[in-house]
């Protein structure tokens, strides 16, 4: 590189780091949808139960094209339709089937939904069909027309619907399907409720035929005085100029964009984003067509050997674990204030970290909790054994991830992405987990890989982290059952802890199950007495592991999961919640609350 000037070399550097960010693969998703004009789609929405798909296939088990998905409608008396939406039972959307009818309860299977709604085409611009989430399997119709499908239950998909549209009546039919499958990303065991259905909100979004379709706007890894991205334009000319504005910084920039992208770098202070000020700037992005506005926060996240930096500060990360699952209603969340209940009781526990398990989490609940100062670990239901050596799991997993990274990348609070959750060890897995990471780093390099690991094995000085997955990853996830799974509660405190590596490791999980009310002796399984025992004791085990960095206990609430049918127990609910599904706070709440808010005191 000699000879070059420092200039040219620097606008090279900035090229290659922004190029790679800006060229990689990211899903198609319109950015911060809640920025966009939309027409809800929400509501009551007719459905026909298919446990043999016959709306889909024929007797011949082949896909046919008079199936439910034509609504067709009887044109005379004699016509034979055995099927009819219109006086069918309905279901709202979002929501999850389960909860909502007691004959859906254990139901896993097809499920049609139908909804009618009526639009008005605008020229010149174009109108997405969107949907925040839908488990598991969508195949979804426009006015009888397959439009599309997407797999996974738990991140957004879109369809350009502009052509497919008619002014007036149109109807959408979306055939679900959470049927679990062993090549599916979860496979067919899971620790939680396979809840099924338009389980997040659906939308009609239009916007200007050129339009901006996604940008990123962070602070330059490791840098505070640097603010970085690129912006995406649909249908952009080359040399159309668009605009960065970030008005309480008095900073705009100009860019021009090229092949539909454009990238820039603002030099600027900002106050950064923390769990103790969780500062967001307004950055509104602008072409001459369209304008998008955002909330973004600023901090960086590093590690150092085995501390995690937050804005360059060492930042323990006092946590907890929560599944999707609302308070008192129970089933999948679908508010944003079902949302609040969650996060208000991680802030009573005195928690500035969530690990959202074992997969996404609506965008609602991820930015609420960026309002509120939570640094959030993200996870793909990469979960127990998947098949790591099927190719098509392998693409459902990247895509699934691909999508979680595009949603969720201008949020300050994701610190972490989370590859997998106690996945054995093996060849396959080693090299399945390695390309997701690194399909990660290439989508976003200004966050923390991380996976959540069972494997520690005995070494001669108590448990022994050595997993080769610890190579791959930024921060080591351990999920440690002492006391519950294995070894009584008396002896986890002297458990000792050693790792192979120079990384943070965080304790993903530690926790056991209790009856909220049920009171007895410390050794008598199921009390709340025994839980608050083993929090102690994990708790005495933790404060002596000096690489660890961050816990995150399993489990805020009580949530259900079909693996667990103990009856006047668990009911299918696994009771390891240190709050049970109607609110009731367990002994162990107030044992981690104090150990959480000691640490602030020291
Ligand atoms: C596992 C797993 C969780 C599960 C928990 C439990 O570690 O990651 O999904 O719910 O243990 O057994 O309660």
């Amino acid at each position: 590189m000699k000879g070059i000037s420092n200039l040219t070399f620097i606008l090279f550097i900035f090229l290659s780091i922004t190029s790679t960010a800006q060229d990689a693969n990211y899903a198609n998703l319109l950015q911060n949808i809640d920025s966009r004009e939309k027409t809800s789609l929400n509501g009551k929405w007719d459905m026909i139960v298919d446990p043999l798909e016959n709306g889909f296939y024929n007797h011949r088990l082949q896909e046919y094209d008079k199936g439910y998905f034509r609504n067709a409608k009887m044109q005379s008396p004699s016509d034979l339709i055995e099927y009819d939406f219109d006086t069918s039972l309905q279901l709202d959307v979002p929501g999850d089937w389960n909860t909502q009818m007691d004959k859906l309860y254990y139901y896993e299977g097809t499920v049609w939904y139908k909804k009618d709604f009526d639009y008005t085409p605008t020229s010149n611009e174009l109108t997405y069909l969107y949907f925040e989430a839908v488990n598991y399997e969508a195949i979804v119709y426009l006015n009888g027309e397959k439009i599309g499908k997407h797999v996974g239950g738990y991140t957004p998909f879109q369809f350009d619907v502009t052509d497919k549209l008619v002014d007036g009546n149109n109807f959408v039919v979306v055939k679900v399907d959470n049927k679990r499958k062993k090549e599916n990303v979860p496979t067919v065991n899971q620790d939680w409720w396979n809840y099924g259905g338009i389980t997040r909100s659906v939308h009609l979004i239009s916007v200007p035929k050129t339009h901006i379709s996604d940008y990123y706007v962070q602070l330059e890894k490791g840098e505070t005085g640097k603010i970085k991205g690129w912006v995406a334009v649909e249908n952009a000319t080359n040399g159309d100029e668009v605009s960065i504005n970030i008005p309480e910084l008095k900073k705009t920039i100009k860019t021009k964009l090229n092949d539909g992208k454009a990238s820039f770098l603002i030099n600027a202070k900002p106050s950064l984003w923390s769990p103790t000020s969780p500062k967001l700037y307004e950055v509104v992005i602008n072409t001459k067509t369209d304008e998008v506005v955002d909330n973004i926060g600023f901090r960086t996240v590093t590690t150092d050997g085995s501390k995690i930096l937050v804005n360059g500060k060492e930042t323990f990360l006092k946590g907890i674990s929560i599944h999707e699952e609302a308070a008192f209603k129970t089933g999948r969340v679908i508010s944003v204030e079902e949302c609040k209940v969650l996060l208000n009781w991680a802030k009573e526990l005195g928690c500035n970290f969530l690990r959202l398990a074992h997969y996404p989490h609506s965008e609602a609940m991820v930015k609420e909790a960026e309002k509120m100062g939570f640094l959030i670990w993200s996870e793909i239901p990469v979960y127990w054994t998947i098949q790591f050596e099927n190719e098509d799991t392998y693409a459902n997993a990247e895509n699934q991830l691909t999508e979680m990274i595009s949603r969720d990348k201008n949020r300050a609070s994701v610190v972490l992405w989370s590859m997998a959750n106690e996945t054995p060890e093996s060849e396959p897995r080693l090299s399945f987990i390695s390309n997701l990471a690194e399909k990660a780093r290439s989508l976003d390099n200004s966050r923390l890989i991380t996976a959540a690991l069972d494997t520690q094995g005995k070494g001669d000085d108590g448990n022994l982290i050595e997993d080769p997955l610890g190579k791959v990853v930024d921060v080591i996830g351990i999920n440690n059952y002492c006391g519950w799974y294995y070894g009584d509660v008396d002896s986890c405190s002297s458990i000792k802890w050693a790792s192979a590596y120079n990384k943070p490791m965080i304790m993903s999980e530690i926790g056991g199950g209790a009856l909220y009310g049920k009171h007895g002796d410390k050794n008598e399984r199921w009390t709340e007495e025994y839980q608050d025992a083993l929090f102690k004791s994990n708790i005495e085990m933790m404060e002596n592991i000096e690489f660890m960095a961050g816990l995150s206990p399993w489990i805020l609430m009580d949530f259900r999961s079909s693996r667990r049918p103990l009856r006047r127990i668990q009911d299918d609910f696994n009771r390891k919640g240190l709050i049970s599904e109607q609110g009731m706070k367990k002994k162990a709440f107030y044992t981690l609350q104090e150990f959480y808010l000691d640490m602030d005191k020291k």
